[in-house]
């Protein structure tokens, strides 16, 4: 494991059972942990945590992609604890400096006239307001999104998500259709150069070079639910630049800006989800939309701009926020000083710790490593996917059969939940957190706090092999 120049104080609170005990009585209990055995954590330092008994753990999935510069970062908890002593709330009624420097700071990052923004606490609020808001200012009411999406477990965008496990038997989301979801490795069309990415699906196609046959005919589908389940006009489209909880999947290239210009025909505005995607995750862009040429007329964020403050935002230009003008508009907590200020001092570390070069040149080389494992297990390891620190990792049942004329090398049948579970045991104990998504629970998700170092790569992929090793059935 690679070295780490802090030590945490010896853990005095409640123990590990003391809290599950807890957790059984008095917290609901749809609200899962990770791990047969659950990790008590109690400390974190950049992007190490640290547990009950003092074992430290590479984490490799940041709070659910959430702690962007790292754990306990220095100058964001500075800046929280300096406005701590001076002001926490005031309410957006009165002009206090943090939430107009920071809308100012925040929309600057933005392309065209992306311009206006609105302070939330959660992703799901910015979610909601975003489809209400394509509604009020379109006067439609059909919005679209793509399965297999998360986009909140609350409100409207509950609707929005198109992942059953996400699903009650209380209808969600009326007037919401969910398209057929580009996966270029799981679906029925897509090739060897369909992502914008340095790992391919292992999937053959005969598109020239500069084309993808896969984006064509995903996008007739859209326009095909476009013909059969709305009116002529919509209200909105919604899409994560690459989907997050259900386990990194990339469109393939050209699709978003053909899904947009088949949106914009039927004066729908097109929305992107970067919860997951934004503040330069992906690598090469600050916002995932920007690596699909466009630009959307709404984008949403959260997570990683408060790395694990609750903050979020929907920024869209001035004409649609207008249309939200003929009513009162309001959130308690949206814009708080604390918020703000902390928004502010992470955009601020972001540019001093050149976190998105770092996404990139790190992020590369885990999908250069990955895609080398793959190659050692080739049919049990299904698809590498990724860009940046936002990586996916689809683990397949290697004794499953190759369906006949997909061009893929692999079975797609999910790898057994109990291989899969005892892959993800073992990483844990060998001192490595990953996430877990996709609709079978069968992709591996690995999104670290930005920092991490081609050293803690190393390490990571040497503790999966092992994990890989020790669970697979001896054939
Ligand atoms: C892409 C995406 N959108 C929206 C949300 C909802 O955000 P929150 O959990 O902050 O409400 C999430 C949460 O995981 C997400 O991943």
């Amino acid at each position: 494991m690679p070295e780490c120049d802090f030590t945490p104080p010896a853990y005095k609170g409640p123990s590990l059972d003391e809290c599950l005990e807890i957790r059984k009585a008095n917290l609901f209990p749809g609200l899962v942990t990770f791990y047969k055995k659950p990790v008590l954590i109690h400390q974190g330092h950049k992007q190490w945590l640290f547990d009950h008994t003092g074992k430290r753990y590479l984490d490799f999935f940041a709070g659910i992609v959430t702690v962007s510069l790292g754990h306990a970062h220095e100058a964001t908890t500075k800046a929280l604890k300096d406005q701590a002593d001076v002001l926490w709330h005031t309410t957006s009624i009165y002009p206090h400096p943090q939430i107009h420097q920071y809308a100012k700071e925040l929309t600057d990052r933005m392309p065209g006239n992306l311009k206006v923004c609105m302070f939330f606490s959660s992703g799901t609020e910015a979610n909601d307001l975003a489809v209400y808001l394509s509604r009020i200012h379109t006067g439609a009411y059909d919005v679209i999104s793509l399965r297999n999406g998360y986009h909140g477990a609350g409100g409207t965008p509950w609707g929005l998500t198109a992942t059953s496990v996400y699903r009650h038997v209380t209808p969600t989301g009326f007037g919401i259709h969910h398209a057929m979801n580009p996966d270029v490795f799981r679906g029925p069309w897509g090739g060897q150069s369909c992502r914008d990415s340095p790992s391919q699906a292992q999937r053959s196609c005969r598109c020239a070079p500069g084309e993808c046959a896969a984006s064509d005919k995903y996008a007739d589908q859209l326009k095909d639910l476009m013909m059969h389940s709305t009116p002529k006009r919509i209200a909105g489209f919604f899409a994560e630049p690459i989907q997050g909880v259900g386990g990194t999947v990339q469109m393939p290239k050209g699709f978003l800006k053909k899904a947009a210009d088949l949106v914009r025909e039927r004066g729908g505005l097109v929305i992107t989800d970067e919860v997951q995607t934004g503040f330069g995750r992906t690598g090469t862009h600050f916002w995932g939309f920007e690596s699909h040429g466009i630009i959307p007329d709404i984008v949403t964020m959260a997570k990683g701009m408060g790395n694990g403050y609750p903050l979020a935002a929907l920024v869209t230009t001035p004409e649609i926020a207008s249309s939200l003008s003929k009513a009162v508009h309001f959130t308690t907590f949206g814009g708080s000083p604390l918020a703000c200020a902390v928004g502010r001092s992470v955009l601020k570390a972001m540019d001093a710790e050149k976190t998105q070069d770092n996404c990139h040149k790190v992020g590369t080389y885990l999908l250069e490593q990955l895609m080398g494992l793959q190659r050692e297990f080739p049919t049990w390891i299904g698809d590498v996917r990724g860009k940046g620190l936002m990586v996916g990792v689809e683990m397949v049942n290697g004794q499953g059969s190759i369906e006949k004329g997909s061009g893929r090398t692999c079975s797609i049948e999910p790898i057994p939940p109990q291989i899969m579970a005892d892959i993800w045991e073992h990483t844990k104990d060998m001192g490595l957190l990953l996430g877990k998504g996709g609709v079978h629970g069968n992709v591996f998700r690995i999104k670290p706090p930005m920092c991490v170092t081609k050293q803690d790569v190393d390490f990571a992929i040497s503790v999966f092999r092992e994990a890989i090793k020790m669970s697979l059935p001896r054939l």
